[in-house]
């Protein structure tokens, strides 16, 4: 479909429910705000208005929910992994700032990076830490 930008598929399943939910729930905000690319340069403006900031304050919680998890079960990598995710608070951050002066900012290339990343990080970063966790847990739910 046109107006999606990219649809859940089981190859982005990291194996750990509540991780799985909220990268769901990451690619609908992406979605949503891609949408709003599609609306015209005016329209999309005040669309991003309303909903860029839930968009940022949900991927700070998704990644406190993730580094809790590797806190809990001492994930080697761990520090690594949480310096991705502060370089990205801090690059989107530094976008909505631009945006919300008045700043260049451009929707569809702010949602097409979006997208970019969270893609490539689940595939690699993501499923790492989940491997790990899987392992140490066999069997187990989490
Ligand atoms: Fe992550």
């Amino acid at each position: 479909m046109d107006d999606i930008l990219v649809e859940w598929d089981d190859k982005y399943a990291v194996g750990i429910d509540l991780i799985d939910t909220q990268h769901r729930h990451l690619i609908d905000m992406t979605n949503t705000l891609y949408k709003g690319c599609l609306t015209g340069e005016e329209a999309a403006r005040s669309y991003f208005m309303e909903t860029i900031q839930a968009t940022v304050d949900y991927v700070k919680y998704h990644f406190s929910a993730e580094e809790k998890l590797m806190e809990h079960f001492k994930y080697p990598d761990i520090v690594n992994h949480k310096n991705q995710h502060a370089s990205f608070v801090m690059k989107i951050l530094e976008d909505v700032n631009s945006f919300q002066t008045g700043k260049k900012f451009v929707p569809n290339a702010f949602v097409r990076y979006l997208k970019d990343w969270i893609l490539s990080h689940i595939a690699v970063m993501d499923k790492n830490y989940a491997e790990y966790i899987l392992n140490q847990h066999k069997g187990k739910k989490i």
